[in-house]
């Protein structure tokens, strides 16, 4: 029965919710810092990793760089922390799906999932997903080392099969290669621009190449830069996933939400598209940020420090919806605003829910029955506060919405908050500005160096 249902795919589907679990011209460039153009890629030393190439690309590498297949990333080989992250050479990895396609990444941002991640944030979790999927990738029998592996005692450090593990979800770029059933998939070619985003049991794109579902990608907005364009994917798919898919909201218009911590890489785009949509967007933040949230369009803003915050909040309502990414420290005063929902229609729709914190902390099953708790628990408080639901919602990688994302952006309704800029070789500085927080939209990656430079 068990067995049945992974075979299925259901508990893959389930998983890759987690965690996987982030114009024209533009665009609110805040700050972006110009650096020195480094060309000696003195981080980069070489590895031990070796690839050999596997059958369904369609196509040979084609720059010289590509030729040598080299491929550049910062990798983790301890959960650590940041310190952890080191630069490295190794073979570019070869294509082993056939819906799969190489990139060569020209952009990419950094999310907070991504600091979170180099301190073993869902590794266990990741771990059984990423034994799942190479499990189906094989074709093999489905089941016993999947089985053997919920079996095992859930420990960190039970399975080692991650590292060095690569880290970083989106990305826009060139598709270098692709496998044979990925030609020509959604209009897509060798030589396209794309934006798009890598599942979170895969290696990352915080690297100059990585390989990325077709599905999971679209053609870059014209009007875009490539890092304008990777500031898009993994906060826009979030937005999706939270509202259209979590909270089930088909049509926005008139809707009224209030979203707490609009200030953020996935708050400044999430109030850009609600308000395209025709909603009412109440949002919370540092009084510093407010007037970038109401050049977003926000139609109200809130200093979530000042002495009224909580009546402000409640002069607005009653809201169809709140959208929590405040982060989970904030999570239990964040709560207290389900009683500003309408009752019975309305939703708390929080992106920082305990669900890998908890798989963490109890292993598979305890960390299972202990979600369906704290959700249980949560739900209980909302019912009894207003009458409302209370829901977690997980980033999904999904391509179809950046095609609708593409429109928008076009058309200037939603435009790229970047904050700040970072080069490659200064990866490890752009991962300490996230992890220090406070951001006013997105922490890039900038890669054209070494796209340039080889
Ligand atoms: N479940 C998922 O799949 C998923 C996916 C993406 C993101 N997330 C989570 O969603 C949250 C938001 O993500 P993000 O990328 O936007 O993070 P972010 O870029 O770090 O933004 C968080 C923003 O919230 C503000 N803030 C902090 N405390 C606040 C409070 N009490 N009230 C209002 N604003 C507050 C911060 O600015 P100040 O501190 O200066 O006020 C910052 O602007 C994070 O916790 C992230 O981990 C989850």
């Amino acid at each position: 029965m068990l067995k049945r249902h992974f075979a299925s795919g259901n508990l893959l589907r389930i998983l890759s919710l987690l965690g996987d679990s982030h114009l024209g011209p533009c665009r609110r460039i805040i700050r972006i810092r110009h650096h020195h153009h480094r060309r000696n890629f003195s981080h980069f030393s070489s590895s031990s990793t070796t690839t050999s190439s596997t059958k369904p690309a369609d196509s040979p590498p084609r720059s010289k760089s590509d030729a040598r297949g080299e491929l550049r990333s910062w990798q983790i080989h301890a959960y650590s922390g940041i310190d952890d992250l080191q630069a490295s050479t190794s073979r570019i990895p070869p294509i082993k799906s056939p819906t799969d396609v190489l990139i060569r990444v020209h952009a990419s941002s950094i999310n907070p999932i991504d600091i979170a991640m180099t301190r073993g944030y869902g590794a266990d979790t990741l771990n059984l997903l990423r034994g799942l999927c190479s499990s189906e990738q094989s074709k093999g029998p489905f089941g016993l080392q999947s089985l053997k592996q919920l079996s095992l005692p859930f420990r960190r450090g039970a399975t080692t099969i991650e590292f060095p593990l690569t880290l970083g979800r989106d990305f826009s770029g060139v598709i270098v290669q692709m496998g044979h059933e990925a030609r020509g998939k959604h209009g897509l070619r060798v030589g396209d621009e794309v934006f798009g985003v890598v599942g979170v049991q895969r290696q990352g794109a915080h690297a100059t190449y990585v390989i990325s579902s077709i599905d999971t990608i679209r053609q870059k907005p014209k009007n875009m830069s490539f890092l304008e364009a990777a500031a898009i994917p993994y906060v826009g798919l979030t937005t999706w996933a939270a509202i259209r898919v979590t909270g089930a909201f088909s049509n926005l218009n008139g809707k009224r939400f209030l979203v707490l911590g609009g200030s953020g890489g996935v708050g400044t785009f999430a109030v850009q598209y609600l308000k395209s949509q025709g909603t009412h967007v109440v949002t919370t933040c540092s009084s510093e940020a407010e007037a970038l949230m109401t050049s977003l369009g926000c139609d109200f803003v809130i200093d979530y420090k000042m002495q009224e915050f909580s009546e402000m909040v409640k002069h607005y309502s009653p809201y169809d919806c709140v959208l929590d990414l405040s982060g989970p420290t904030n999570y239990k005063k964040s709560l207290e605003t389900i009683q500003y929902l309408k009752a019975v229609t309305g939703q708390y729709i929080t992106l920082s829910p305990p669900f890998l914190s908890n798989m963490d902390k109890f292993g598979f099953l305890g960390g299972a029955a202990k979600n369906v708790g704290d959700l249980l628990n949560s739900n209980y408080q909302s019912w009894n506060k207003g009458q409302s639901v209370t829901k977690w919602a997980f980033f999904i990688p999904n391509g179809a919405p950046l095609e609708n994302f593409t429109d928008l952006l076009q058309s200037k309704r939603i435009r790229p908050v970047i904050q700040e800029s970072f080069k490659f070789d200064e990866t490890k500085d752009a991962y300490k500005r996230v992890d220090d927080g406070h951001l006013r939209g997105k922490i890039m990656l900038d890669m054209e160096d070494y796209v340039n430079s080889n």
